[in-house]
């Protein structure tokens, strides 16, 4: 028996988490309970890993330093948690997982993305993810909206440039993979997001149901 893993993607300021809400309650509604999760973190070491991402350091970190705690964390999220739900058969939902890592640190931080599919294959396997939804929108706009949230993490205080080059990377993947891919437009209203979300909502209920 193999569950679904479907993750939750894009740049600053898309709603994901706000939407990955509306998204496994419309699932639980359809009959299927999904398992939440989020990256980094997910397990008591992989959220004490993210600490250590997200905060403010007097010592500026080095990007390769960066990617090896990003999969130090996955490797523990996928096989205490991630895995085994799967084994179950159940829905997996992760806010973040892989993508990030090849919009963050290889687009937004310029690592080749052939070193980060080393680290792919090698924490990872051959699981990817089913399905991807990636929320969308003009930097600009999600900056603002982050801004106006909460105080900024170790990476929302970077310069715009490295965020128009993570929006580049997870369309790009997008482009390539367009079976596993589903682009939410995230520039609009709650209301009109989850609009967007429907059709993807419909079509895990229908694979989990097959
Ligand atoms: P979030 O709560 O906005 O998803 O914050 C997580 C931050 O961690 C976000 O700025 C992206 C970053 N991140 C990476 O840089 N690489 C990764 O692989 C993951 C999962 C997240």
């Amino acid at each position: 028996m193999s569950g679904l893993f479907i993750t939750f993607e894009g740049p600053e300021g898309g709603g994901k988490s706000t939407n990955l809400g509306v998204f496994a309650r419309a699932l639980s509604d359809g009959g299927c309970e999904p398992l939440i999760t989020r990256e980094p973190g997910g397990t008591p070491i992989a959220e004490r890993i993210r600490e250590v991402l997200l905060s403010h350091h007097d010592e500026p970190m080095e990007s390769d330093a960066e990617l090896l705690l990003v999969f130090a964390a996955r490797a523990q999220h996928l096989n205490s948690l991630i895995r085994p739900a799967l084994a179950q058969g159940r829905v997996v939902i992760s806010d973040r997982f892989t993508d990030a890592t090849y919009a963050y640190q290889g687009g937004g931080r310029g690592i080749d993305k052939d070193r980060i599919s080393v680290l792919e294959n090698w924490v990872q396997g051959v699981l990817r993810p089913d399905l991807t939804l990636v929320f969308d929108l003009p930097v600009e706009l999600g900056m603002e909206r982050a801004r106006a949230r909460s105080q900024l993490d170790r990476f929302e205080v970077e310069e715009m440039t490295f965020f128009e080059a993570v929006r580049r990377t997870y369309l790009e993947r997008a482009a390539v993979s367009p079976e596993r891919y589903r682009i939410i437009d995230a520039s609009g209203s709650l209301n009109e997001v989850r609009e967007a979300m429907q059709p993807v909502i419909a079509e895990v209920l229908e694979r989990w149901h097959a």
